[in-house]
Parts: C-alpha cells; sequence; structure tokens
C-alpha cells in the first residue's frame, strides 16, 4: 500500500491536487470535510452537530472523526493505498490513524504539505464561496477562525510525523500542474525507494 496525507490549511489546495493525485495514483481519497457534508446534505443526526460546529470553523469532536476513517478503512479492504485530505487534524487523530493503519499492517509513507500565505489563502476561499454553497467559505471572520484552528491545533500533526522523518514541505502557490508536478516528484521518489 501506499498510503498519503495530503497537509495544509484551508484553501491550500488539498481537495484540488486530491483529485489529481488519486487519478494518477489509483489512490482511494479520503475526506473527512467531504464526508461531513455529504452527512449534512443527508440531514443525518451526525451531519446535523457538524454543521453548528463547522459553520463557526470550528473542528468536529476527534471521536466522530475516527470513527468515519475506521468505518472508510473497513470498507475499502481492496485499496492499494490512501490519500488522506484534512485528516487527521489533530495530534489525536494521528495517533489515531497510525493505530489504525498498523492494525492492518501499514503505515503513513509520506506527509506532503502544501505551504501557502495567509493572505492567498483568504483571497482564494473568499472567491470560492462566491459560488460554492460553501457556508464555511462567506464570511471572512468564519475563515480566519479556520486558520486560526489549524494553527491552534493541526500545526501539530506535521510536528508528530516530522519525529518520524516523513514531512515534506512543497509550494502551494503557482499554477495547479506546477504544484501537482511537484507533489508527484515527491511521491515518485518516495515509491521506487
Ligand atoms: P475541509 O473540508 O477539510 O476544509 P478545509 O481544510 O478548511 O479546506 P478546504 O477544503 O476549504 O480547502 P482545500 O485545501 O481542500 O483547498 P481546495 O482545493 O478546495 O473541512 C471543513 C470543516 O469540516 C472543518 O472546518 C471542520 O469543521 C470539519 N472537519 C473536516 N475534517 C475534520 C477533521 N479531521 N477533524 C475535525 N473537524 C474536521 O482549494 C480552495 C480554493 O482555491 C478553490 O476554489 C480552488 O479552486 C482554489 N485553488 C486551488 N489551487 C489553486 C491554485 N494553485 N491557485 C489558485 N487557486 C487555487
Ligand atoms: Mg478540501
Amino acid at each position: 500500500m501506499f498510503n498519503l496525507i495530503l497537509f495544509g490549511p484551508p484553501g491550500s489546495g488539498k481537495g484540488t491536487q486530491s483529485e489529481r493525485l488519486i487519478a494518477r495514483y489509483g489512490l482511494k481519497h479520503l475526506s473527512t470535510g467531504d464526508i461531513l457534508r455529504s452527512e449534512i446534505a443527508n440531514q443525518t443526526r451526525l451531519g446535523m452537530e457538524a454543521k453548528t460546529l463547522m459553520d463557526r470553523g470550528e473542528l468536529v469532536p476527534d471521536e466522530v472523526v475516527i470513527g468515519m476513517i475506521r468505518s472508510a478503512l473497513d470498507n475499502n479492504p481492496e485499496a492499494k493505498g490512501f490519500l488522506f485530505d484534512g485528516f487527521p487534524r489533530t495530534k489525536a487523530q494521528s495517533v489515531a490513524l497510525d493505530t489504525l493503519l498498523s492494525e492492518k499492517g501499514e503505515g503513513i509513507n509520506v506527509v506532503l504539505a502544501l505551504e501557502v500565505t495567509e493572505e492567498e489563502l483568504i483571497k482564494r476561499l473568499l472567491n470560492r464561496g462566491l459560488t460554492s454553497g460553501r457556508t464555511d467559505d462567506v464570511n471572512e471572520s468564519v475563515i480566519r477562525a479556520r486558520i486560526a484552528e489549524y494553527h491552534k491545533k493541526t500545526s501539530s500533526v506535521a510536528d508528530h510525523y516530522r519525529e518520524f522523518d516523513k514531512v515534506v514541505g512543497v509550494k502551494g502557490e503557482g499554477t495547479v500542474d506546477e504544484i501537482f508536478d511537484a507533489l508527484c516528484e515527491e511521491i515518485e521518489k518516495r515509491k521506487v525507494a
């Protein structure tokens, strides 16, 4: 298996690049944000509880997203590998993911961390908010809350994987093609290693 975490702050291009990476490498895309939005669209109880937090730009509880990932791993026994997008987002989620993978004799191969300035993140998300229908994109104060949550709780995920020498920073500004090429270059290095 090849298991990859595409890491980065809100608006850094995780979703955009994930679509291309899964097409090239045949990985299964697991985006906790997408799963939560589909729960909201289906008006499930979990979705309704998550929506209140998501609309404020806050993280949903660890046990909720860890449960979602546990089911997704169990439901995809044939996967060649997973691309985790927007997960893990706290140290506790990282430790839980490592445990879930190690139970299957697997682990994370690499964490690719997209680096984008805060100014660019806000510009991209406000711009997407004009058309996306994502309620967490329309208001600059919610976007800033999401970025603050990232600094407060999520940056520790990179620290966790740095201990295992698994984190590679990739410039997340430029054209989508340029960034994709840079990500593929790092994957190729690790895949043959
Ligand atoms: P989630 O859905 O994960 O959102 P996010 O991390 O805030 O990031 P985005 O999806 O907004 O951005 P992205 O990095 O995917 O960038 P994209 O490619 O879309 O999470 C949403 C919420 O769910 C959280 O706030 C939390 O409440 C909850 N949640 C989710 N996971 C959780 C977890 N594990 N634990 C707890 N809570 C969780 O690009 C953004 C825009 O930029 C697009 O318009 C795109 O077209 C554009 N763009 C992309 N690349 C470029 C480029 N190179 N140049 C110019 N524009 C570009
Ligand atoms: Mg996304």
